[in-house]
């Protein structure tokens, strides 16, 4: 989508956050232990995003392939969320934060996505930070349901197909509200996409950082942050 942002320091970063079962093994724990840690430098690397001009944070916390793990991890993984979400609304809602909520919810529990949708609402006149969290997200799934709604409204005459251009698609895309991400960080030393935004980060910087994701502080990220507005400026530099 056209980015609208008023200020171009409003940075959107976007996380792929791995490494949290390898974490654990080495600490000879259960890889839901790596999660619980995950779960904790995710509270600290938003509380340092309005002072480092990230104004949107988009973190991948459940892919569409993440179901392949055992069940014990899966559930565990689905508790962790209905208990953060239960445990931090009330601080992310005074703290300024919009949350929203991106990836396919038909294949959620009910109580978890009832959770989802009332952190939504809670949040929805923030705009101090806006916080996106991918559950059940894939990007090839999410082209394929914005497709079925684009082709939904061709069919019931609503769009005409020579009015399609690639301004269209975007606005189907569970992302429809946000800009394109600035920057893509993925920790853990794999360089992969893994399915992430793949529409919306054909533009983006990409960080990938060895550190697994429960060790990644909140000074790293400033530093990869700083590291993306020393490239910025490089290219204002080159003479035109
Ligand atoms: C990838 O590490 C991580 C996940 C699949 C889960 C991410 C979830 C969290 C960080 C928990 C907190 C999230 C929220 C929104 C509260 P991995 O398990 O694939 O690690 P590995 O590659 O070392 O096995």
């Amino acid at each position: 989508m056209k980015d609208s942002r008023a200020n171009q320091d409003d940075l959107h970063v976007a996380i792929i956050m791995d490494g949290n079962g390898r974490w654990a093994q080495k600490r000879g724990k259960p890889r839901l232990f790596g999660h619980h840690a995950g779960a904790r430098r995710v509270s600290e690397v938003l509380e340092s995003c309005p002072g480092l001009g990230v104004k949107y944070l988009t973190i991948f916390a459940f892919s569409t392939e993440n179901w392949k793990r055992t069940q014990a991890e899966v559930a565990g993984l689905m508790s962790l969320f209905r208990r953060y979400i239960e445990k931090e609304a009330h601080r992310l809602a005074g703290k300024g934060v919009r949350v929203r909520f991106i990836g396919d919810r038909v294949r959620l529990d009910q109580k978890l996505v009832q959770l989802m949708d009332d952190l939504e609402v809670l949040t929805e006149n923030n705009d101090l930070l806006h916080l996106t969290i991918a559950l059940n997200y894939g990007s090839r799934d999410e082209v394929a349901r914005a497709t079925r709604r684009l082709a939904e409204d061709v069919a019931a005459g609503r769009l005409a197909p020579q009015d399609v251009d690639e301004e269209t698609l975007p606005r189907y895309l569970d992302t429809c509200l946000l800009p394109d991400p600035d920057l893509v960080i993925r920790t853990s030393g794999e360089a992969r996409i893994s399915n992430f935004l793949l529409w919306q980060s054909a533009y983006a910087e990409y960080e990938f950082i060895d550190t697994l994701w429960p060790d990644f502080t909140a000074e790293e990220f400033m530093r990869v942050v700083a590291r993306y507005h020393q490239r910025e400026r490089r290219f204002g530099a080159v003479p035109g």
